[in-house]
């Protein structure tokens, strides 16, 4: 139907007749002449239409935002001062011979350059939201990310191999996604949380290298940087040991990122064991682009008389942790009452501080805080040595169980250090988290849970502590942070069927649950599986951070919202009585107000 792209009409063309198709961005009538701007996804161009084409203006009188045109006309160059160098286009206009209009438009619920428009309108109209260029630039970017991802694994030798979506849950942590058997009364497929054990299979099968770029499921609560379904760039490959597999996916990353954005990223990326990422900074994903560091005080609190540091100082699984913010002293009393407010969200119970005035009076008298009574000259010494601090800085304390320290000192440093500056003006700053532990124990239910997944491999030398304190156990597991996001995570797996039941049994999974979930795995480690280990990146995650985005719904075509529903197709949805009773299920208590939104 047309000639050009409406963005692609440049001075080369002055002079030729093009036809081209599109919508009406904007339609301007300047006594007389009609402008429209008409654009598709290559961009926008002007286009000028003359009363002395009577039958083009007429239609061109009719036309409003989004209509679908089809114009035929001459292309010639912008009247001098009117052009607009910074646009392909700008040197241009196209003065119309004949217009057609292919298809009117009810007038939009918002107007597509239009930046603040409220999420849940974009998102009910979302063919309307992703017409607008920022989002066509989004799933262009995401196209060409998973793209190049894709050529660099087939250069190294992946092939993509695909698994099923209706399958028996993997444990990853998440609570599953559930689909009922119509054939089989009373049992459900789950849809996978991951490829894990699929992949895992692939290398018992010898096929080696093995990648899919796919969508996984997990039915669990959603932030900024979570959907209940989400793609992974999947890999797996045999005979490879954990430096093997970072190098080369490490490498991926690196060329993606240079050839999607021209971004330069270090080689090798800089590793930090996990037992280091939680101490420094509060997190096991930390954005190393913020300064400030968390330093441990629990040791000089022991004897203190303020009982908020000494029950932690004295409890095996509290923590007395300080955070010094340079120049910090001038935090007013109301900034300060704000981060109070902003760590109880992590379970903190309080945000004691000090404001250091004066570094050589260890009293009330240099540093100035409610708390400073009550602790040593000898406590507020190491305070001062350890955080490094120095006169008009301040230094706030978290004291609690090691993981509210961790989760609100964390939180806060990420938060005053970007809104401070206390960065280092790196745009890009990755990482290696390494030497996880393999256990982590769940208070709630007395018990220990994989920290990565149950078929991560110990550490070598660490096997023997499985069955005797598996606490101390690390394991092959790697994670890559990318400005402080988690954009990717993987192990190297447990090969042998004796170390598997060793797992499970750390994990207090009974012989039989063994057997009747992870059977097939169990019977397929003792067909000659090789040595195997892989990972995956959240596809997402990574196209956000390229973007800039602020969500990770802004580089997903038809996303979910927090709640989990699409508000385009309105789902989830009520189904027909009948198709409940072929799927043998009978409704009960369903709250109505749980059905909307
Ligand atoms: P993991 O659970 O760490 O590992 O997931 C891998 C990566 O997927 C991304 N991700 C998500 N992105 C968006 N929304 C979510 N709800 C979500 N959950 C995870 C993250 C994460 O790093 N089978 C293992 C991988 C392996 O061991 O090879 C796995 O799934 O970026
Ligand atoms: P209080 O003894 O409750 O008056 O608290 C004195 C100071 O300690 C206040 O600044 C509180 O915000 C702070 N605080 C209380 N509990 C904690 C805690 N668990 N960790 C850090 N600071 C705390």
């Amino acid at each position: 139907m047309r000639t050009h792209y409406c963005g692609a009409v440049t001075a080369a063309d002055i002079g030729n007749t093009v036809t081209l198709c599109g919508w009406a961005h904007r339609r301007r009538d300047h006594g007389g002449v009609i402008f429209i701007d008409l654009r598709d996804r290559e961009g926008q161009v002007q286009v000028v239409v003359d009363p002395d084409t009577p039958e083009a203006f007429g239609f061109a009188e009719e036309v409003r935002s989004e209509f679908v045109l089809k114009i035929v006309g001459k292309v010639r160059p912008r009247p001098a001062g009117t052009e607009n160098p910074g646009q392909t286009t700008g040197m241009v206009e196209v003065l119309a011979q004949a217009i057609e209009i292919l298809n009117p438009s009810l007038t939009p619920p918002f107007q597509l350059d239009d930046e603040a428009v409220n999420e849940n309108i974009r998102l009910q109209y979302r063919y309307l939201d992703l017409r607008r260029e920022p989002m066509q630039k989004n799933m262009r970017l995401r196209y060409r990310v998973s793209k190049l991802m894709r050529d660099y694994l087939d250069v190294n030798g992946f092939i993509e191999v695909e698994t099923p979506m209706l399958t028996r849950s993997t444990p990853e942590g998440a609570r599953d996604y559930l689909v009922p058997s119509r054939v089989h009364d009373g049992m459900f497929y789950a849809l996978p949380q991951s490829p894990q054990l699929f992949k895992q299979l692939l290398m018992v099968a010898g096929y080696d290298r093995y990648f899919q770029i796919t969508k996984c499921f997990r039915d669990e609560d959603l932030r900024a940087d979570r959907q209940p379904e989400f793609t992974q760039v999947d890999l797996e490959t045999s005979f490879m040991g954990e430096e093997e597999i970072m190098a080369l996916v490490e490498g991926m990353i690196r060329d993606m990122m240079h050839k999607a954005q021209g971004i330069e990223l270090p080689n090798p990326f800089p590793r930090m064991t996990y037992h280091e990422a939680m101490n420094r900074y509060g997190s096991d994903k930390p954005d190393m682009r913020v300064l400030l560091e968390i330093v441990d005080v629990g040791d000089a609190m022991k004897d203190v008389a303020f009982k908020v540091f000494a029950g932690p100082a004295n409890d095996p699984k509290g923590r007395v942790a300080a955070l010094r913010i340079p120049g910090g002293a001038v935090l007013s009393r109301g900034e300060i009452d704000g981060y109070t407010e902003f760590v109880k969200i992590y379970g903190a119970k309080g945000l004691a501080y000090i404001k250091v005035n004066d570094v050589s009076q260890l009293n009330e008298a240099g540093l100035q805080s409610p708390i400073v009574k009550n602790l040593s000259e000898a406590s507020l010494a190491a305070v001062i040595e350890r955080t490094g601090a120095q006169n008009g800085d301040l230094i706030f304390f978290g004291a609690d169980k090691a993981k509210v320290v961790n989760d609100a000192l964390g939180a806060l440093r990420l938060k005053i250090g970007h809104e401070k500056g206390h960065v280092d003006g790196r745009a890009w700053a990755p990482l290696w988290v390494v030497d996880f532990p393999m256990f982590e124990y769940n208070e709630d239910e007395n018990r220990w849970d994989a920290l990565h997944h149950p078929f991560t491999a110990p550490k070598d030398g660490h096997e023997d502590w499985l069955a005797t304190d598996p606490g101390k156990c690390l394991s092959k597991a790697y994670d890559m942070v990318l400005n402080g996001w988690e954009v990717g995570g993987g192990s190297v797996r447990i090969h042998k069927e004796s170390v598997q039941e060793k797992v499970f049994a750390a994990l207090n999974i009974g012989e039989e649950e063994r057997r009747e979930k992870f059977g097939f795995l169990l019977d397929a480690l003792q067909y000659g599986a090789p040595p195997h280990g892989g990972l995956a990146f959240g596809l997402d995650r990574l196209v956000t951070l390229m973007t800039g985005a602020e969500s990770i719904r802004d580089v997903i075509a038809f996303p979910k919202t927090q709640r989990a529903s699409c508000l385009m197709t309105s789902a989830p949805n009520v189904v027909d009585e009948k198709q409940l009773r072929e799927l043998h299920i009978r409704l009960r208590n369903v709250n109505p107000a749980d059905k909307a939104g």
